[in-house]
């Protein structure tokens, strides 16, 4: 299939066209003239409801981005996606992430091979590894029950169990606490170990090929320190793996019937619906980690079979588009109304800018167009009272998307109500903005002297027309946390389709990597100042002066 070029699309030209009007629109005089406008802009699917009628577009615009979709054959390319073809054609694997998610009996074929049987296979032994953990069944070496479970693991293998158990907490085992150790710079794990007991923690090492450096090197410590304190014949009782490298495991130390596996057709960044989500699985239970996936299944179908036009991956991804590549937005700011969503903007940044940071089409031709923007944020009300201020007023627009349930897993009264009113007040004041004139009369009813208004009015004025989606889940659940996810990864499908990107590789980690390796050897070892620049250089004998190294 031929790789496609927005600028070459033939809807191009019409959206370029439709650009020059959509400069002309206030998007609050836009809701003054349709008053149909939020019920035609708004759609619902899977248990979630998203309102995009905050967006600088219209129905036309719509109408036109899901014609580009059609240009770029985006079903025909989601379709081979769901159908286990070798789209992530560097890596020369499938992509299939949303067989994780599918219900036990039905079929597909991968090689020959039927994939979801394999995947009900590993379910299955997480459930009952889950449960025997969860009941106290399964002990730590001198009897009691496991109290720790601690995760180590990087990128897709800690930023998503870590963001759904944090957003889970309500669902979490009263026994059971969950840590996640990530970073090799060992204040992570040093800080952790004390807080452990060797006899009641178990240990996940979790990663999809065993090799990752900083896993491996806390896993190493880990080990070193459980032998510390039990007894080497007592290490299975304590360390499980998930990995795709069985013989890595077992040399590890790790006994293969402790581990749990899963394929290379599992990105790292897709990864927590497999076994990577095993400490998500021993937090809330297998039935609820089943309706964890049930609810990504919901949204996989939605995107499968909703037209284009009520499709929210698909509108969601292709109102990104607009916003990146015609009205010119770098970055989205990803405001949860909900604490324990949390993580939930860190975890996207991997989603979204490890799949689609990059410059080069499928082909390998450079990509006309700006691609992925910077996703960052925090939660609301907190990122209100830090740098709200530069969504509004600053130089550059920046569109939010704000995530609320409507309803709280709390009891506390007065919260919620606020809560939603904050989020609500955003977004509307993005869009509706403060005119001068407003301003003035605003002060004038205060009685303020004309001279200070005059002061005062530049500084006091918002410009809105700032563009924001509001995403509503009923409230946090398994279901429609999976849900959530399962629109997001979509929607990052969508748009690597239009920007003709596989969005599924991850090629720009690997320089660093490499140079690492490098200069470790240079720190531990002899220097080799030939290999680098002036500044790499400085550094390094910088580094080996406070470890006391000779030059
Ligand atoms: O370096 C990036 C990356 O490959 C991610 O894509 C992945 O999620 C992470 O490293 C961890 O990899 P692994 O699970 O193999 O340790």
């Amino acid at each position: 299939m031929p790789t496609f070029s927005l600028p070459a699309s033939p809807t191009f030209q019409a959206l370029e066209q439709q650009l020059q009007q959509a400069r002309t629109w206030q998007v609050r005089d836009l809701f003054k003239q349709d008053s149909g406008r939020f019920d035609a802009l708004s759609f619902e699917g899977a248990g979630l409801f998203v309102d995009f009628s905050k967006n600088i577009i219209d129905r036309h615009t719509l109408y036109l981005l899901c014609d580009l979709a059609r240009d770029a054959d985006l079903s025909t390319k989601r379709d081979a996606m769901f159908a286990g073809d070798k789209i992530n054609q560097t890596e020369h694997r499938a992509v299939l992430h949303t067989a994780l998610r599918r219900p036990a009996g039905d079929h597909l074929h991968v090689d020959d091979q039927n994939v979801i049987a394999d995947v009900q296979a590993v379910l299955d032994r997480m459930s009952s590894f889950a449960e025997r953990v969860r009941s106290g069944d399964w002990q730590g070496h001198d009897g009691r029950a496991i109290t720790d479970i601690v995760n180590i693991g990087i990128g897709g293998s800690y930023l998503g169990p870590k963001m759904t158990c944090q957003a889970l907490r309500p669902f979490a085992h009263p026994r059971l606490k969950t840590h996640f150790v990530s970073n090799v710079d060992g204040h992570d794990l040093a800080a952790l170990l004390p807080q452990l007991d060797a006899a009641t923690t178990l240990f996940i090492i979790a990663s999809k090929t065993f090799t990752t450096s900083e896993t491996m090197t806390n896993a190493q410590s880990a080990r070193a320190w459980f032998l510390r304190n039990a007894p080497e014949s007592e290490l299975a009782r304590h360390f499980v793996a998930v990995s795709t490298q069985t013989d890595l495991v077992t040399q590890f130390g790790i006994d293969a019937a402790n581990m749990f596996p899963f394929w290379d057709w599992v990105g790292g960044r897709y990864s927590v619906w497999s076994a990577i989500g095993l400490s998500l699985m021993l937090s809330i239970g297998s039935e609820q980690f089943k309706a964890f996936l049930a609810g990504a299944h919901a949204m996989d179908r939605h995107f499968q079979t909703a037209p284009l036009e009520s499709n929210l991956p698909v509108l969601m991804g292709l109102i990104g588009i607009w916003n990146r590549n015609f009205l010119g937005s770098d970055s989205i700011s990803i405001a949860p109304y909900h604490q324990d969503l949390a993580l939930f903007p860190g975890y996207l940044q991997q989603l979204e800018m490890e799949s689609n940071g990059k410059r080069v089409h499928t082909d390998g031709t450079t990509v006309e167009v700006a691609t992925c923007p910077v996703i960052w944020g925090d939660t609301g009300t907190n990122g209100q009272h830090a740098y709200f201020q530069l969504l509004h007023q600053g130089t550059d627009v920046m569109p939010v998307d704000f995530i609320a349930a409507l309803k709280p897993s709390h009891t506390l009264p007065h919260h919620q109500e606020r809560l939603l009113a904050n989020c609500f007040a955003q977004s509307e004041a993005f869009m509706r903005g403060k005119s001068a004139d407003e301003v003035r009369s605003e002060m004038r009813a205060q009685g303020i002297a004309e001279s200070q208004i005059e002061q005062l009015v530049a500084h006091r004025t918002f410009p809105g027309n700032r563009p924001s989606t509001t995403i509503l889940l009923d409230s946090l659940t398994p279901a429609t946390l999976g849900a959530l996810i399962a629109l997001y990864e979509h929607k990052v499908f969508v748009q690597g389709v239009i920007w003709g990107l596989n969005s599924f590789d991850q090629w720009g980690v690997e320089l660093g990597k490499v140079l690492a390796k490098n200069i470790e050897s240079e720190l531990t070892g002899a220097p080799h100042p030939d290999r680098h620049d002036g500044s790499t250089n400085g550094l390094i004998a910088r580094a080996r002066n406070a470890a006391g190294k000779t030059a």
